[in-house]
């Protein structure tokens, strides 16, 4: 028996999965970028995010970086750009001012990349015996196309950030066709399971090498956390009493007058939502999102419970407790169908609680993946043995206390960048991100055994 997951490694399989992801995520990007008029492509809608030009010219210059000169060995197109585009050399809030390329030119310059790159994807060698090398199961393709996606997503946050009308839209998540009726948390057993993969031919640096850990039986929740449950949190004051809040946490609460999610406000009696240019009643059935990690932890006290740690969220996302293997997924090491999980912005919120009963885990756990980022209560961190593969400014330098790492993607999350290994992180405070969370509780000594 391996204890590996039975993960692709065809390089002609790899190399049409490559090409067919970065299809996919260019129809993305022009959407994005095409649904609004052009001063609102160079407008900043937030201080917090890049104007959405940016985030398009930098799409195309990491892709020139990695799959032009340093695959291809070509020389730079536009060398003079390269430090616009460097997220390191200018925060967000800047990137407004500088002398970017306009939006033809920034159109221009991707697709020019594009049709180069996709030259060189036909004749690279996606060889898996070969040494280490950025394009060993066609590696740098697949890093690119999950780096244009995450962009995607980082887009799609400055369309809900922006103001004025709906310029996407998208149809609804099936309701559900009964209430879920499973139960509320389910006994995630103790012992050892394997974390992070060796195998995943795409899988990021911060999700390598594979190891075990061994993780204490805990409770974790069938379900995210719906709106409904973070309603009664709010109805009884929690946003006022300091004792279920995190210092931290306690002093944004005061500073910035916070009552509840982001984009969420009181009309009359009711909670009303602003959701990419339209205002809509909350719903009660879905998962609460928009919440920063302070209000995650502060409703998680406040109900008696906890935050899962990294750990407990992947071990529920992937051991499978009759071959005692960890897989790709919670449903097994099949790719995403819809049936499976809400991802890859074709519906542009979360389905609601107890939906994608196909993509449950063997012990019930419905939407690990997909819907909202689930926020976990561990900071990131290296795995041991992680060695920073093929830039140190991936993730390496964002180790440490000031990230807490989020698990199982978003419904604004493309397949290519989900699975049940992938690491996101961000600051406790942040909350324009499509953050939600899942509680969980220590299960206590089993029946019988003493302590
Ligand atoms: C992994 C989502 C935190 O957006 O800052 C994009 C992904 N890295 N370009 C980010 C990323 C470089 C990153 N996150
Ligand atoms: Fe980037």
């Amino acid at each position: 028996m391996t204890t590996e997951e039975n993960v692709t490694t065809d390089p002609e399989a790899l190399r049409a999965r490559a090409a067919d992801a970065l299809e996919t995520a260019r129809r993305r990007t022009t959407l994005l970028t095409s649904c609004v008029e052009e001063p609102e492509l160079t407008a900043q809608h937030s201080p917090l995010m890049s104007p959405l030009v940016w985030d398009l010219a930098h799409i195309g210059n990491q892709e020139e970086q990695w799959l032009l000169r340093a695959v291809a060995g070509q020389e730079a197109m536009r060398p003079e750009i390269d430090p616009l585009y460097d997220a390191f050399e200018h925060p967000r809030s800047e990137r407004p001012s500088l002398p970017l390329l306009a939006p033809h030119e920034a159109r221009g310059y991707a697709a020019e990349v594009r049709g180069r790159a996709l030259d060189v994807l036909e004749t690279a060698s996606f060889a898996l015996d070969g040494p280490a090398s950025l394009t060993r199961a066609g590696f740098a393709f697949g890093m690119i196309a999950q780096h244009e996606q995450q962009h995607d997503e980082t887009m799609l946050i400055t369309h809900q950030l922006r103001s004025g009308g709906a310029a996407l839209t998208a149809p609804d998540p099936e309701p559900l066709a009964e209430p879920f009726a499973g139960p509320a948390e389910v006994l995630v057993p103790g012992g050892p399971f394997t974390m992070g993969t060796s195998a995943e031919p795409w899988a990021l640096d911060n999700e390598r090498p594979a190891h075990v850990r061994d993780v204490p039986s805990f409770h974790l929740d069938t379900t995210p956390v719906t709106n409904g449950a973070y309603l009664e949190f709010i109805a009884d004051g929690g946003y006022r009493q300091e004792r279920w809040w995190h210092p931290a946490g306690w002093a944004a609460v005061r500073e910035h007058g916070l009552h509840a999610p982001l984009f969420w406000r009181r009309e009359g009696g009711d909670w009303v939502r602003r959701r990419f240019g339209v205002s809509e009643p909350v719903p009660p059935d879905e998962p609460v999102l928009h919440v920063s990690w302070y209000e995650a932890d502060a409703y998680a006290r406040w109900a008696g419970r906890r935050l899962p740690t990294e750990e407990e969220w992947e071990k529920a996302a992937r051991h499978d407790p009759v071959t005692g293997r960890s897989r790709r997924y919670p449903w097994g090491d099949a790719d995403p169908t819809p049936e499976r999980a809400n991802l890859g912005q074709r519906h542009l919120r979360p389905a609601p609680a107890g939906s994608c009963a196909a993509g449950e885990s063997p012990l019930g756990v419905r939407q690990l993946i997909g819907d909202v980022w689930e926020w976990t209560a561990s900071d990131f961190t290296p795995y041991p043995g992680f060695v920073a593969y093929p830039y140190r400014e991936y993730s390496e330098v964002f180790f440490g206390p000031e990230h807490k790492v989020l698990r199982g993607g978003s419904f604004a999350v493309a397949d290519v960048v989900c699975r049940g290994t992938f690491r996101n992180w961000d600051y406790p405070v942040r909350r324009q991100i499509f953050s939600g969370f899942r509680t969980a509780r220590d299960a206590g000594p089993a029946v019988g055994e003493h302590a």
